[in-house]
Protein backbone atom coordinates (compact mmCIF):
# COMPACT_ATOMS: atom_id res chain seq x y z
CA UNK A 1 0.00 0.00 0.00
CA UNK A 2 1.46 3.44 -0.69
CA UNK A 3 -0.65 7.02 0.97
CA UNK A 4 0.40 10.52 0.48
CA UNK A 5 3.28 9.81 3.00
CA UNK A 6 4.62 6.98 0.97
CA UNK A 7 4.71 3.37 0.84
CA UNK A 8 3.42 1.39 3.79
CA UNK A 9 4.50 -1.93 6.21
CA UNK A 10 2.11 -4.67 6.24
CA UNK A 11 1.87 -5.67 9.82
CA UNK A 12 2.94 -9.13 10.75
CA UNK A 13 0.13 -11.82 11.85
CA UNK A 14 0.64 -12.72 15.59
CA UNK A 15 2.63 -15.60 16.25
CA UNK A 16 4.58 -15.67 12.49
CA UNK A 17 7.91 -13.88 13.20
CA UNK A 18 10.46 -16.00 11.59
CA UNK A 19 12.24 -17.33 14.43
CA UNK A 20 15.42 -14.85 15.93
CA UNK A 21 14.43 -12.57 13.87
CA UNK A 22 12.81 -10.19 16.73
CA UNK A 23 16.30 -9.81 17.41
CA UNK A 24 18.12 -9.23 14.94
CA UNK A 25 19.53 -6.59 13.33
CA UNK A 26 18.33 -4.71 10.12
CA UNK A 27 19.77 -4.69 7.47
CA UNK A 28 20.12 -2.68 3.78
CA UNK A 29 17.51 -4.50 1.18
CA UNK A 30 17.32 -2.58 -1.72
CA UNK A 31 15.32 1.21 -2.48
CA UNK A 32 11.52 1.11 -2.22
CA UNK A 33 11.89 2.75 -5.68
CA UNK A 34 12.85 -0.64 -6.93
CA UNK A 35 9.74 -2.50 -5.17
CA UNK A 36 6.62 -0.81 -6.83
CA UNK A 37 3.12 -1.64 -5.43
CA UNK A 38 2.44 -5.00 -6.91
CA UNK A 39 5.98 -6.15 -6.94
CA UNK A 40 8.01 -8.54 -5.76
CA UNK A 41 11.61 -9.49 -5.31
CA UNK A 42 14.29 -11.98 -4.09
CA UNK A 43 17.12 -10.31 -1.58
CA UNK A 44 19.82 -12.43 -0.70
CA UNK A 45 21.54 -12.24 2.70
CA UNK A 46 24.31 -14.76 3.01
CA UNK A 47 22.34 -18.45 2.00
CA UNK A 48 18.92 -16.60 3.35
CA UNK A 49 17.14 -16.05 0.27
CA UNK A 50 13.99 -13.46 1.57
CA UNK A 51 10.76 -11.99 -0.58
CA UNK A 52 9.76 -8.24 -0.72
CA UNK A 53 6.39 -8.27 -2.12
CA UNK A 54 4.74 -4.67 -2.15
CA UNK A 55 1.34 -6.07 -1.31
CA UNK A 56 -2.13 -3.88 -1.24
CA UNK A 57 -1.77 -3.85 2.50
CA UNK A 58 2.32 -2.62 1.87
CA UNK A 59 5.18 -3.88 2.43
CA UNK A 60 6.33 -7.77 3.65
CA UNK A 61 9.68 -9.90 4.13
CA UNK A 62 8.84 -13.49 3.94
CA UNK A 63 11.12 -16.53 3.18
CA UNK A 64 11.27 -16.94 -0.69
CA UNK A 65 10.44 -20.15 -0.47
CA UNK A 66 6.82 -22.01 -1.01
CA UNK A 67 5.88 -23.48 2.38
CA UNK A 68 4.76 -26.61 0.10
CA UNK A 69 8.05 -27.54 -1.55
CA UNK A 70 10.52 -24.30 -1.08
CA UNK A 71 9.77 -22.79 -4.93
CA UNK A 72 10.91 -19.31 -5.18
CA UNK A 73 7.30 -17.46 -4.63
CA UNK A 74 9.11 -14.41 -6.43
CA UNK A 75 9.21 -15.38 -9.62
CA UNK A 76 5.78 -16.29 -8.96
CA UNK A 77 2.20 -14.15 -9.19
CA UNK A 78 0.93 -11.38 -6.76
CA UNK A 79 -2.33 -9.85 -6.71
CA UNK A 80 -3.14 -7.91 -3.60
CA UNK A 81 -2.04 -9.50 -0.72
CA UNK A 82 -2.11 -13.34 -2.32
CA UNK A 83 0.69 -14.67 -3.88
CA UNK A 84 0.70 -17.91 -6.08
CA UNK A 85 3.38 -20.24 -6.40
CA UNK A 86 5.17 -20.69 -9.65
CA UNK A 87 5.49 -24.48 -9.06
CA UNK A 88 2.17 -26.39 -8.15
CA UNK A 89 -0.25 -23.62 -7.98
CA UNK A 90 -0.85 -22.86 -4.75
CA UNK A 91 -1.84 -19.54 -3.42
CA UNK A 92 -0.81 -18.16 -0.20
CA UNK A 93 -1.90 -14.96 1.81
CA UNK A 94 -0.14 -12.51 2.99
CA UNK A 95 -2.22 -11.17 5.73
CA UNK A 96 -2.24 -14.45 7.49
CA UNK A 97 0.42 -16.41 6.09
CA UNK A 98 -2.37 -19.62 5.23
CA UNK A 99 -2.83 -21.30 2.05
CA UNK A 100 -5.46 -20.14 0.09
CA UNK A 101 -5.20 -22.34 -2.62
CA UNK A 102 -3.98 -25.89 -1.77
CA UNK A 103 -1.20 -26.88 -4.30
CA UNK A 104 -2.32 -29.46 -7.09
CA UNK A 105 0.13 -32.17 -5.60
CA UNK A 106 -2.15 -32.06 -2.43
CA UNK A 107 -0.60 -32.47 0.72
CA UNK A 108 -1.33 -31.21 4.58
CA UNK A 109 -3.05 -28.41 5.52
CA UNK A 110 -1.30 -26.72 8.41
CA UNK A 111 -3.46 -28.87 11.03
CA UNK A 112 -2.97 -32.00 8.93
CA UNK A 113 -5.85 -32.27 6.82
CA UNK A 114 -4.78 -34.35 3.98
CA UNK A 115 -5.87 -32.80 0.41
CA UNK A 116 -5.47 -35.24 -2.55
CA UNK A 117 -3.46 -34.53 -5.87
CA UNK A 118 -5.60 -31.83 -8.04
CA UNK A 119 -8.24 -33.20 -10.31
CA UNK A 120 -9.27 -31.08 -13.55
CA UNK A 121 -13.21 -30.04 -12.79
CA UNK A 122 -15.28 -32.98 -14.93
CA UNK A 123 -12.85 -35.49 -14.58
CA UNK A 124 -12.59 -38.48 -12.45
CA UNK A 125 -10.58 -37.93 -9.04
CA UNK A 126 -6.80 -38.02 -9.67
CA UNK A 127 -5.17 -41.63 -7.61
CA UNK A 128 -2.12 -41.26 -5.63
CA UNK A 129 0.49 -43.11 -7.41
CA UNK A 130 1.86 -45.77 -6.26
CA UNK A 131 5.57 -45.66 -4.12
CA UNK A 132 7.26 -43.70 -2.20
CA UNK A 133 6.34 -40.74 -4.50
CA UNK A 134 2.60 -40.83 -3.18
CA UNK A 135 4.13 -41.08 0.45
CA UNK A 136 5.91 -38.09 -0.34
CA UNK A 137 3.31 -35.70 -1.12
CA UNK A 138 0.90 -37.84 1.61
CA UNK A 139 3.48 -36.41 4.25
CA UNK A 140 4.10 -32.94 2.80
CA UNK A 141 2.86 -30.63 4.89
CA UNK A 142 2.21 -26.99 3.41
CA UNK A 143 3.16 -24.92 6.78
CA UNK A 144 2.28 -21.18 7.46
CA UNK A 145 4.62 -18.53 6.29
CA UNK A 146 7.04 -16.93 8.27
CA UNK A 147 7.81 -12.89 8.47
CA UNK A 148 10.43 -11.32 9.05
CA UNK A 149 10.37 -7.88 10.38
CA UNK A 150 11.09 -4.72 8.06
CA UNK A 151 11.33 -0.89 8.12
CA UNK A 152 11.98 1.89 5.42
CA UNK A 153 14.74 4.08 6.49
CA UNK A 154 15.62 7.48 4.08
CA UNK A 155 14.17 5.32 1.12
CA UNK A 156 15.59 1.98 1.49
CA UNK A 157 13.84 -1.08 2.62
CA UNK A 158 15.13 -2.80 5.57
CA UNK A 159 14.65 -6.41 7.16
CA UNK A 160 15.53 -7.64 10.43
CA UNK A 161 17.01 -10.89 9.43
CA UNK A 162 18.96 -13.70 11.74
CA UNK A 163 22.14 -13.86 9.70
CA UNK A 164 25.71 -13.17 10.82
S1 LIG B 1 6.21 -25.67 -4.20
FE1 LIG B 1 4.73 -24.11 -4.12
S2 LIG B 1 2.83 -25.06 -4.36
FE2 LIG B 1 4.31 -26.63 -4.41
Amino acid sequence: MTTAAGPTIAPIPSGLTAIGAADAAFLPALPVSDLAPGAMARVSFADLDVLLAHTSEGIVAIDDRCPHMSAPLSIGLLEGCLVDCPLHNGQFDLRTGEATRMPTTGGLDADGTYHPVWTPEGKDPKPDPPGVKAEARRFTRVRRIRFYPVRLVEGVVEVAVPVA
